[in-house]
């Protein structure tokens, strides 16, 4: 029995709270988190646990957990691992809600069945476990802060979830460097109960948070994961930083943790599809935060670049478009709101230059001006370090003029280069919030994650579409492949599977006379194939037991006669089940369509272009297997090849709604079937727009549970 999804409150905010293994000696792990929890100004009790009694600054200690009266929401446990799961039976025993296993020496270093030991006994009493392998849990709200790291956190409005917990003390130093308060930082080291999805859960409501920050290795409960993500980012934006996109890296981060990590594609796939914001670096996550957290949201999509050098406003174009900001383009609007601003020898053109000779009344003039404009959402403001500008007045101009952008709901980012003097202003303006960077590149990705961001909540429809399918049949033909001992389905039991969920097949049938292939042929439509069915006849080209575009009954019957006597004369005593007739499959543009059930990210579904060459050109796409028509059509224009879809070179159009159904079904399948593992579908053959496509060849692997 798991404790309730929403006492996960009380693990941040808890009222009453046990140490067990405080210790009185500075330095240990045991003094450092009590100390903080009672410096950190916790309202609530604390009760340290130690079997030698005493006090820890001033609060005494308890001898166990037992003896504490009160209810405990949160026993930190850090006391060394052999000693850990008597500590946490004893909390689960007197019904602490959640035990936060600080100790190391479990699943990250191969003691698995210990941390399920643990985990199995404390859910059983309906506790949860944070951890182990931890430092602890931060949160403003709460005024709470039972890590072992700095004990003075500032406060602010990101929320920071780590895997890793080395990483996290060190992003709490940064934060205080950058200035860039936190609302929570909870460290989840090996996962073995709560996760993210659980945390999520309670940052994306807490008011103090505006952002939420997360470092990833692995996922282990895919679906779950994706849920909250979906929930979460409908309320606020989440930076996430995934490692593990390198083989070596996913190596690395797997013996780390103990975790597997997923396919880095995937895992970009989905954070797309769930409207994460996954960032290259840690500089560039906390850039994004910082911006998100006090950066108004555009209400439009046209921004201005102002500039008074040429080069640094061809950079931030080159830019924009990599990170997908719009730039406006009107040039009558831009002509009138720039113009006053600009010298005749500058451009109003976007960027607008106001050139190098510009002062600070001459920048204020013209970043006050899209502030003032109807048609302008957005500013980015470059400024490259000249004679004429007095350095003087660059942090103030900047002040004020990011003032009026607050002031009008506008973001801005600034860009400025050169030497001390800008630098200076730089951090000088950091530590104010300010989003000033010393490269354009950086200003302008956190105005692009701005706009994903917003554009993402515009768009988004998370609605999942379900395929209509004849469910007791594939589960039928499943049961009968695992009778037979096989982990996977033939290729007629693989067609079998596409018609109970409808998807469009080449026709085929067995005939055992020539009056039945006949009757077959002129049912399927000419040309067909016609091929012999013996389990005595392996290769059946060898045989001559293959006959190619067949195209009359005259053919049928020919072919008919031809290929029993080449079979008979290849082995007299073949025993021939008949003659499969089939549709000749005609040519078109052959994609791939597949779905899998992934270790840690659950169903995934996907696309590509298909054929012989696929490992060679990698041209897919994936996503989680919730989808709707929208986003499989988006998968589909992803891919490079689309183009071949739409028609090149006069080209029709091909049949894009029925590749669009199709990915629909084959994901259908991947969800409601659970013992279909992995689904392949290559070739699909597509044809022209209402002429739909065939699944030619589909290779199906099931599992027992
Ligand atoms: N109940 C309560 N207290 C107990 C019990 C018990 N049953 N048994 C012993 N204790 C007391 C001890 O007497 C001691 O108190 P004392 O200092 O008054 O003597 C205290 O608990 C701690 O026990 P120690 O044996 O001294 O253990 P120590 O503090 O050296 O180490 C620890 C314990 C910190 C949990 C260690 O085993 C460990 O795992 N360290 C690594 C922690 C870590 O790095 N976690 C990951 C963080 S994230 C990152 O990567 C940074």
């Amino acid at each position: 029995m798991k404790a309730k999804k929403d006492s996960i409150v009380s693990l941040f905010q808890p009222k009453s709270v046990a140490v067990v293994g405080a210790s009185s000696q500075p330095g240990k792990i045991g003094f450092s988190i009590t100390r903080n929890i009672i410096q950190g100004g916790f309202k609530g009790k604390i009760y340290p646990i130690n079997p030698k009694g005493g006090a820890i600054l001033g609060v005494d200690c308890y001898p166990s957990i037992s003896d504490v009266k009160d209810e405990i929401d949160v026993a930190t446990i850090c006391v060394p691992a052999k000693l850990a799961f008597d500590a946490v039976k004893e909390c689960a025993d007197k019904g602490v809600k959640h035990v936060q296993i600080i100790t190391s020496g479990f699943s990250e270093v191969g003691e698995v069945e210990l941390e399920h030991k643990i985990v199995e006994y404390a859910n059983s009493k309906g506790t949860r476990v944070l951890g182990p392998n931890i430092f602890g849990v931060y949160s403003a709200s709460g005024n709470y802060n039972s890590t072992f790291s700095a004990t003075d956190i500032l406060r602010g409005n990101v929320a920071i979830l780590t895997q890793s917990g080395a990483l996290g003390i060190a992003m709490i130093g940064k934060t205080a460097v950058e200035n860039m308060g936190l609302s929570a930082i909870v460290s989840l080291g090996n996962k073995a109960d709560i996760d993210e999805a659980d945390c999520l859960d309670f940052v994306m409501r807490d008011q103090e948070t505006k952002v939420i920050l997360m470092y990833i290795e692995g996922v282990k409960d895919g679906e779950r994961f994706i849920e909250a993500v979906r929930e979460a980012t409908k309320l606020k934006p989440i930076v996430v930083l995934k490692s593990g996109r390198s083989k070596r890296g996913a190596m690395a981060a797997a013996s780390h943790t103990g975790s597997l990590a997923g396919s880095d594609e995937i895992f970009d796939a989905i954070a797309r599809q769930t409207g994460l914001l996954r960032a290259e670096s840690l500089q560039e996550a906390f850039n994004w935060c910082k911006f998100l957290a006090y950066s108004p949201r555009p209400k439009g999509k046209n921004t201005v670049i102002v500039t008074n050098g040429g080069g640094i406003g061809v950079m931030a174009t080159d830019a924009c478009e990599k990170y997908g900001v719009e730039l406006y383009d009107d040039q009558l609007v831009l002509k009138e709101v720039f113009g006053p601003a600009t010298p005749d020898f500058g451009s109003t053109k976007n960027p607008v230059d106001i050139t190098g000779g510009a002062k600070a009344a001459d920048y204020d003039l013209a970043l006050t001006a899209p502030t003032r404009s109807e048609d302008m959402h957005a500013t980015l403001a470059l400024y490259c370090e000249t004679a004429t500008f007095d350095a003087e007045n660059l942090a103030p101009m900047i002040r004020d003029t990011y003032g009026k952008h607050l002031a009008s709901g506008k973001p801005v980012a600034y860009a400025i280069v050169g030497g001390k003097v800008v630098e200076d202003a730089v951090v000088q303006l950091r530590k104010m919030n300010v989003p000033v960077f010393p490269e354009v590149y950086e200003a302008v990705s956190c105005m692009g994650a701005l706009y994903k961001y917003t554009n993402m909540l515009a768009e988004r429809d998370d609605s999942v579409e379900d395929a209509q399918m004849d469910i007791a049949t594939i589960n039928k033909i499943i049961d009968g492949a695992l009778a037979d001992g096989r982990t996977f389905l033939l290729a007629n039991e693989g067609q079998a599977v596409m018609k109970a969920s409808g998807v469009m097949i080449p026709g085929a049938g067995i005939g055992k006379s020539i009056d039945e292939c006949v009757r077959l042929a002129e049912q399927i439509g000419y040309p067909v194939v016609m091929k012999v069915v013996s389990r005595d006849i392996l290769h059946k080209s060898d045989a001559g037991g293959v006959a190619l575009d067949i195209l009359n009954k005259q053919e049928v019957m020919d072919a008919y006669e031809a290929i029993m006597k080449n079979c008979r004369a290849y082995k007299e005593d073949a025993v021939i089940d008949g003659i499969e007739v089939c549709e000749m499959v005609q040519k078109g543009v052959e994609l791939i369509i597949g779905a899998r059930r992934d270790p840690q990210l659950g169903p995934i579904v996907m696309c590509g272009l298909g054929g012989i060459y696929v490992e060679v050109m990698k041209d897919v796409a994936f996503r989680a297997a919730s989808i709707n028509k929208k986003e499989a059509r988006s998968m589909l224009s992803e891919i490079r090849s689309y183009p071949l879809l739409l028609g090149v070179r006069g080209e029709e159009q091909k049949d894009i709604d029925i590749v669009v159904d199709t990915i629909i079904k084959v994901a259908t399948i991947i969800r409601k079937i659970p013992r279909i593992t992995d689904i392949e579908i290559n070739p699909v053959v597509v044809y022209e727009q209402g002429k739909g496509l065939k699944a030619v060849d589909v290779r199906i692997i099931i599992s027992k549970s």
